[in-house]
């Protein structure tokens, strides 16, 4: 007997439904087609185990099962319950009625249980699009599935459930979240607050900028200045995510199977890598293309602590997608786009020692390690970095104080003020949404000086012996302080604050 049950396939951030074709015969043998790979073939072992726990069994015929499209290449342990399912109902132990309603996937244990799935989201919105009346899969993945309306997700602890369920009528449990209540209900409490940083003022006015333009910072300071914990909070300044962008982060984690218990994810991603990672790992890839940390961060925060550390390999691949905001990754059979619009923030001790000019440092670098420390993170990539600001430790005084700072919910209603303006700015240009974004024809239209700020800035660049490349920069961070002040014309003391975010540009840094 021949019995179609369906799954799904994940390629980037789409799945394709694919077909599960089951074929008993009469005869001996097992024979699983259509690209599967070692994972897939391995499940029989699975199946066998986890049907005989539930008193069921790989019936001893000639069993054909054909994955379709043939041309995909399937991949992954998620198939197990799809196949056990299929085998029960063409071999008759199960009645079948209705299973060609539903996607049923998940990875059997040998007791029947399940482990997660990748993908859960995208695979709900396929089978959304494509009429399925509902969606099997793990548990542990049902909440991020059920963020799609219009199907019926139900979380399934052991492969009893959906056997029950079509040979009995024995009802699932359905999950239903309210999407849209969760999301705005965690919106305004971010997980890390700039209410927590003592002192910093200045600091904190600088990432208040950056968030404002959707610059590029690195923040330069000694071990224990507080970088780490400046970067952290700088997510929660941004103005909330669009239940779009919500939906596109949420669906790139749920790629990688992240996403634990949970549905959509209402705050801004933070990630932050550690300086051994590898460029796969960073920028996405395999041999079956997994998003990377500059995609996990689609729409967030990606953290580099101790810039000149990474690998300069790893840093060069960073380039494109910061570019292009999003990274494509060929293989023969197929090509996969992931989106990876982030926020870059970097940070670098001042020395590999740790300090910089600080006659009390407990350790100093010479002139040759700290050109080699530096040398790492000069040109092209530090050429997308529009801030650069130095940061001191605050004095135990400060750090003991009882008064709290300014928290980031009002940072953040600033910093959105400043983004609406730019919306409006660049609302006839489609890849432009905020300062940083613009390229040098929309700087000279959309930054322009009077001449007396013009000659501010043409004397502090000889003053400060500032390079060309800073004067771009200069003008984009100007024109986010200006629209931070609602002011519609550029004016000096714009010029000015921003020429002081531009650290590593002064003589003695990397000139
Ligand atoms: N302005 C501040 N307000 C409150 N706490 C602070 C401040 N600055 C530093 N700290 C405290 O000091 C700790 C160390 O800060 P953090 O780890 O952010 O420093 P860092 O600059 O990243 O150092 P490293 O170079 O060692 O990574 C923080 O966990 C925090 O508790
Ligand atoms: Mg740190």
């Amino acid at each position: 007997m021949l019995t179609k049950v369906y799954g799904s396939a994940v390629f980037g951030v789409e799945a394709t439904t694919i077909v599960v074709e089951v074929n008993i015969d009469k005869g001996i043998g097992y024979h699983l087609v259509g690209l599967p790979d070692n994972a897939i073939k391995e499940s029989n072992y699975r199946i066998a185990a986890a049907l005989q726990n539930n008193g069921y069994k790989i019936p001893g015929k000639k069993i054909t099962i054909n994955m379709a499209p043939a041309d995909l290449r399937k991949e992954g342990s998620a198939y197990d319950l799809t196949l056990a399912i299929g085998i029960l109902a063409a071999s008759n132990q199960i009645k079948s009625e209705n299973i060609e309603k539903y996607i049923i996937m998940g990875e059997l244990s040998l007791d029947g249980g399940l482990q997660p799935i990748k993908g859960a989201l995208p695979i709900a919105i396929k089978a959304q699009e494509e009429g399925f009346t509902g969606f099997m899969l793990p548990t542990a993945n049902a909440k991020e599935a059920a963020i799609v309306g219009d199907l019926k997700v139900y979380g399934i602890d052991n492969i009893k459930q959906v056997i029950d369920f079509f040979d009995k009528g024995t009802p699932l449990e359905q999950t239903i979240i309210d999407t849209r209540e969760e999301f705005y209900k965690n919106l305004d409490f971010p997980e890390f607050d700039f209410s927590d940083v003592k002192g910093q003022e200045s600091i904190k006015r600088c990432m208040e900028i950056a968030a404002a333009g959707g610059h590029n910072v690195i923040l330069i300071g000694p071990p224990g200045a507080g970088k780490t914990m400046l970067a952290k909070r700088l997510p929660s300044i941004l103005p909330p995510m669009t239940l779009h962008e919500a939906l596109e982060t949420t669906k790139i984690h749920s790629v990688v199977g992240k996403i634990k218990n949970m549905g959509l994810m209402s705050q801004r991603p933070f990630r932050s890598p550690h300086h051994t990672i590898s460029d796969v790992a960073l920028v996405g890839g395999g041999s079956y293309p997994q998003p990377g940390e500059i995609s996990l961060s689609h729409n967030g925060v990606l953290f580099l602590d101790e810039l000149p550390e990474f690998k300069r390999g790893v840093l060069e691949v960073l380039r494109q997608p910061l570019e292009d905001r999003e990274v494509t990754i060929s293989r023969a059979r197929f090509t996969v786009t992931y989106p990876s619009s982030f926020m870059l923030v970097a940070s670098m001790n001042p020395s590999p020692g740790g300090y910089f000019n600080d006659p009390d440092a407990p350790v100093t670098s010479s002139p040759a390690e700290m050109q080699r420390y530096l040398s790492k993170i000069s040109g092209p990539l530090l050429d997308r970095i529009d801030i650069h600001i130095e940061v001191t430790p605050v004095p135990f005084e400060k750090l003991s104080e009882e008064r709290k700072g300014e928290g980031s919910v009002e940072i953040r209603k600033r910093v959105t003020s400043a983004r609406e303006i730019q919306t409006l700015r660049f609302s006839e240009l489609e890849n432009v949404h905020y300062n940083a974004q613009m390229n040098t024809k929309q700087i000279r239209s959309y930054c322009k000086l009077d001449e007396k700020s013009k000659s501010l800035l043409k004397n502090a660049m000889e003053r400060l012996n500032l390079s060309a490349r800073a004067y771009d920069r200069i003008l984009k961070v100007a024109r986010t302080i200006a629209d931070l002040g609602g002011d519609t014309n550029l004016n000096g003391d714009h010029i000015s604050e921003a020429i002081q975010y531009r650290s590593l540009d002064r003589e003695g840094w990397l000139g």
